[in-house]
């Protein structure tokens, strides 16, 4: 798959909503407990609340802040999410007028492949646009249905930001391998007006292989062996799908980022939710690369490669 253009990523925010729900809470209504979700899932404890608007302008605004930008130094503005705020308008409408920008501005959705899709496209629209801001923002809690042990437990909301922007540098270059399997739709899929619908196991098994070997292929396409990645940012679904594809591509556990513990399955916001952690915990530097790894409903899945600038 291609080289996209050449950019870096220059700031990096979030936003939660500030109710936590902890697993005690689901064990209280419904057959499960703690150690049960913390063993099968690594999740904790995640939060609930929105509106995707405004936990996208939050996360925006944070990123504008650390990148050291005011609105009107952005060029476009890119949104995945599979919650919008309504059908239509897109819900980056919103998000840009709170953020005062006045640029292009559009939502992708790719599910929890999102973001990852989301910063592919933005770094092919640098050609044009020199600086982007690309949001993951979900208000999953939404559209799950609060008796359904199995997806309860795992969607949460959140959102997370990245400013993206031109470089004429060589080493800048953004690599991506995106793909979609739409025979696998029925493995996970909400109807208009319904929530989630759910075969883990199948959700579990197919990302994994398809997660893997996607990065596999990147790291083949931009001639990087495993030792030039310094961190590996999947989506953040469950630990035990992070650790499986860790290691079938051999990458050690201490390059991997990770906050689905804290956050649970935020899918959009997951992989900048886990890079702004990495940035706030200092463990994320100027030079690093990251390769983003993503998969979901679709089923699609996506890896990207891009340095921190
Ligand atoms: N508490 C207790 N038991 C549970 C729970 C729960 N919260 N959830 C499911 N179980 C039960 C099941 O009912 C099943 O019981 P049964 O054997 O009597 O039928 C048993 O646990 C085993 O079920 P499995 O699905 O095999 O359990 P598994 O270890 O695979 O864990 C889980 C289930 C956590 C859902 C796992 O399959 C998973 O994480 N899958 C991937 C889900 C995912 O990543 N989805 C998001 C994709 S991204 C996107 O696009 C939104």
């Amino acid at each position: 798959m291609p080289l996209m253009g050449r950019a870096k990523i220059t700031g990096v925010g979030h936003s939660l909503p500030d109710v936590v729900v902890t697993n005690d809470h689901f064990a209280s209504y419904l057959e499960t407990s703690d150690e049960w979700i913390r063993t099968r899932t690594g999740i904790a404890r995640r939060r609930h609340g929105g509106p995707t608007s405004q936990l996208a302008v939050g996360a925006a605004r944070h990123a504008l802040s650390r990148a050291g930008l005011a609105a009107e130094d952005i060029d476009c503005l890119v949104l995945a999410t599979c919650t919008p705020d309504q059908i239509l308008p897109p819900t980056s409408a919103a998000v840009q007028d709170s953020l005062g920008l006045h640029c292009a501005a559009f939502d992708i959705n790719v599910a929890c492949t999102g973001f990852v899709y989301a910063t592919a496209v933005a770094t092919s629209l640098t050609a044009s646009h020199r600086r982007i801001l690309v949001i993951g923002a979900e208000q999953l809690s939404r559209i799950t249905d609060p008796f359904d042990r199995s997806t309860a437990i795992l969607m949460a909301d959140g959102a997370g930001a990245i400013v993206l922007e031109r470089s004429p540098l060589a080493e800048h270059d953004v690599w991506a391998d995106l793909g979609m399997d739409g025979s696998l739709g029925w493995a996970l899929f909400a109807d208009h007006g319904g929530t989630f619908v759910m075969k883990g196991s199948e959700v579990f098994r197919q990302a994994v292989r398809l997660c893997s070997d996607s990065v596999s292929r990147l790291l083949g396409d931009a001639g990087c062996a495993v030792g030039d990645v310094s961190f590996l940012v999947p989506h953040q679904a469950n630990q035990r799908i992070i650790e499986a594809i860790m290691t079938r591509l051999g990458i050690p556990e201490d390059r991997c980022l990770s906050v689905v513990e804290e956050t649970g399955n935020t899918s959009a916001a997951s992989i900048p939710l886990a890079l702004d952690a990495a940035v706030e915990s200092h463990r994320l530097h100027a030079g690093d690369t990251v390769v983003m790894a993503g998969f979901g409903a679709g089923m699609a899945w996506g890896s990207l490669l891009v340095k921190v600038g």
